[in-house]
């Protein structure tokens, strides 16, 4: 029964156990990745882009037990490449699956395009251009 504990941003920890094959999978990354997990156990992991691997919202940095998670695959290495404070412990959350024990840390800031005002919020509409009333 894997035990996975999650240091907050506040440094406070929740600690999980959880039998493999029990979590009601909500469609939200991988099935019992963190993100799967913590979302089943109200842990409020950001995942920005639904758990599928195209933001890094849900960075985590591990710090025991990586040897207790799925591989890396590649297209999870190429997101994890854009992350804010990464390091070489750092996972995606809706990407690690979790197989035993492991200790992971919530990074101080994640990059959250649509918080910070990037590209793609769509923002306030130019006020409409005066027509001349017919003379
Ligand atoms: Fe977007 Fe994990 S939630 S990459």
């Amino acid at each position: 029964m894997p035990k996975v504990t999650f240091i907050l941003r506040d440094k406070t920890q929740k600690t999980i156990e959880f039998e493999h094959g029990t979590l009601p999978y909500q469609g939200h990354g991988l099935p019992e990745s963190f993100l799967d997990l913590a979302m089943n156990a109200g842990v409020a992991l950001e995942h920005a882009c639904g758990g599928s691997c195209a933001c890094t919202t849900c960075h985590l940095i591990v710090r025991e037990g990586g040897q207790n998670l799925s591989e890396m695959e590649d297209n999870e290495a190429d997101r994890l490449d854009t992350a804010w404070d990464l390091t070489v412990s750092s996972r995606l959350g809706c990407q690690a699956v979790i197989k035993g024990d492991v200790v992971v840390e919530f990074p101080m800031y994640t990059r959250n395009y649509v918080q910070e005002g990037g590209g793609i919020q769509l923002g306030q509409p130019e006020p409409a251009a005066k027509v001349p009333e017919p003379v």
